[in-house]
This record gives structure tokens, C-alpha cells and sequence, in this order.
């Protein structure tokens, strides 16, 4: 079975087709997706998803866009929201430089309060860095490393960033862009992380995996991603599938 440790099935995107696309995963072989918040809607309905869905889990955080609409209230509604049972991880939380809708100071900010809620809540992170690479290592660094671990999504740095993120502790997350042609940096990435510290996501409904980029992005493509990673590492596909649903439930400790 494949796991989908980042997806956002709340988004508009699926607002036509959510009930039998979600339907249709057990028989594609997605055996579990967590629901990733990414605003306070978003962390709303991912709560409602994994209410819904035996094998929808959610994790609880504000993106570095949004951080912008926290305040105190929200934040102690959120620390809530991480005791319930099928909460499994704080995020995405991080820093984005590239759409740079906050400030860098309270993006930081921000994130720091999330990693300490992650931190005393018990749960493992879900990281969002664009462009940002240097700081959020640093701070992941300064401020989390050692302690409730978690996955840096949809990673985009280098390989040897990744390593480092490995020798903290930190999962790397794999999604569609390892499948794109020019994606050279991201194969160099799936070739380089110990099969034990990659996991696979979607992100979706964004970053479909070739044949189909630019295409609304779901879990049902993941056979794709891990179709390249064995391909690059040179194992079977099996081998990945096992591994990476292995290695999301180790990182993902409520889901045992
Ligand atoms: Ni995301």
C-alpha cells in the first residue's frame, strides 16, 4: 500500500469530485493520506476529512502565506486540535521567500511558535521552505532539531541539504517534480537519501508527476513517483512502496 503523507483534498480543486475520487483509493492502493492545513480553513476541513475518512489522518499548522491572519486565540485553538486523535502532525508550517506574502521576521516567528506547539503537543512537523533554504535550516536546526522530528515536504534544496536533514533526524519528502525531465537536482535527491528517510506525497492538488504535469495532481498518480524513485536507485518498485509506507508510519507516530 502507498501512503500519501502530504495531500490537500480540501482544496477547491476537488470540490466536484471529492467524495468519489476519495472513494476510489483503497482499490487504487492508497492506503492512507494525511490531510494537510495549510490556513485556518484549511485546518478546519482537514479536521473534517479525517473525521470522515478511516484513512484520511490530519495534520494541524498555518503556511508561511498565512501566518499573516494567526494571533493568540488561533494559536491556542490549534494546540486543541493537536491532542485529537487522528491529528498526526503539525503543518505545513515553514518559510516561503518566493511568494514573500509576510515579512521574513514573522514568518520566523511563526514558525517557531509552531515548532514549540509541535514540540510540546508530541508531533512531528511537516516543513514548507521555498527559497528559503538557509534560514528554515537554521532554524530547524536552532529550534527543533533532536526532538519530535518530521518531513521536510516537497523538498527543493540539494542533496546535500538533504543529508543534512537526515543527520537531524528530518524525513525527505518526494513528490511529482523527481518525475519531471529537467528535474535534475530532485533525481539527485532520490538517489542520495537512505531508502529508510523518504517519504512520498503528493502535494496535490498541485506538482502531478509526469505523463500528466500540469494536470490536477492526486494520490491515484503516486504509483508514478515511486515508479521513479526505483528506477533511480535502481530497486523495485515494490521495495520503495514497502519502504516509504513503512517509513510514514515511523515518522507519523500516532498513525502505529
Ligand atoms: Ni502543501
Amino acid at each position: 500500500m502507498i501512503f500519501d503523507t502530504h495531500a490537500h483534498y480540501d482544496d477547491e480543486a476537488f470540490e466536484e469530485d471529492r467524495e468519489e475520487l476519495l472513494a476510489q483509493m483503497e482499490s487504487a492502493g492508497i492506503g492512507g493520506i494525511v490531510n494537510v492545513g495549510a490556513s485556518v480553513r484549511g485546518i478546519r476541513a482537514s479536521q473534517e476529512l479525517a473525521e470522515r475518512y478511516p484513512f484520511v489522518w490530519a495534520a494541524v499548522g498555518a503556511h508561511p502565506d498565512e501566518v499573516g491572519s494567526l494571533d493568540e486565540e488561533t494559536l491556542q485553538w490549534m494546540y486543541g486540535l493537536c491532542q485529537k486523535p487522528k491529528t498526526v502532525a503539525v503543518g505545513e508550517i515553514g518559510l516561503d521567500y518566493y511568494w514573500d506574502k509576510e515579512s521574513h521576521e514573522l514568518q520566523k516567528q511563526w514558525l517557531i511558535r509552531q515548532l514549540e506547539m509541535a514540540k510540546e503537543t508530541g508531533l512531528p512537523v511537516n516543513i514548507h521552505s521555498r527559497e528559503a533554504a538557509q534560514d528554515t535550516f537554521d532554524i530547524m536546526k536552532e529550534h527543533h532539531a533532536g526532538t519530535t522530528g518530521g518531513i521536510i515536504h516537497c523538498f527543493s534544496s540539494s542533496a546535500q541539504m538533504a543529508l543534512e536533514y537526515v543527520k537531524l533526524g528530518y524525513y525527505i519528502g518526494i513528490g511529482g517534480v523527481v518525475t519531471f525531465k529537467n528535474a535534475r537536482v530532485m533525481k539527485e535527491v532520490a538517489a542520495a537519501v537512505p531508502l529508510d528517510r523518504i517519504v512520498v506525497e503528493t502535494d496535490c492538488p498541485y506538482l502531478a508527476p509526469a505523463p500528466n504535469r500540469g494536470k490536477r495532481n492526486s494520490s491515484i498518480y503516486l504509483p508514478l513517483v515511486i515508479e521513479e524513485i526505483a528506477r533511480i536507485r535502481g530497486v523495485s518498485a515494490q521495495e520503495v512502496e514497502e519502504a516509504t509506507w513503512e517509513n510514514a508510519h515511523r515518522v507519523y507516530k500516532k498513525l502505529q
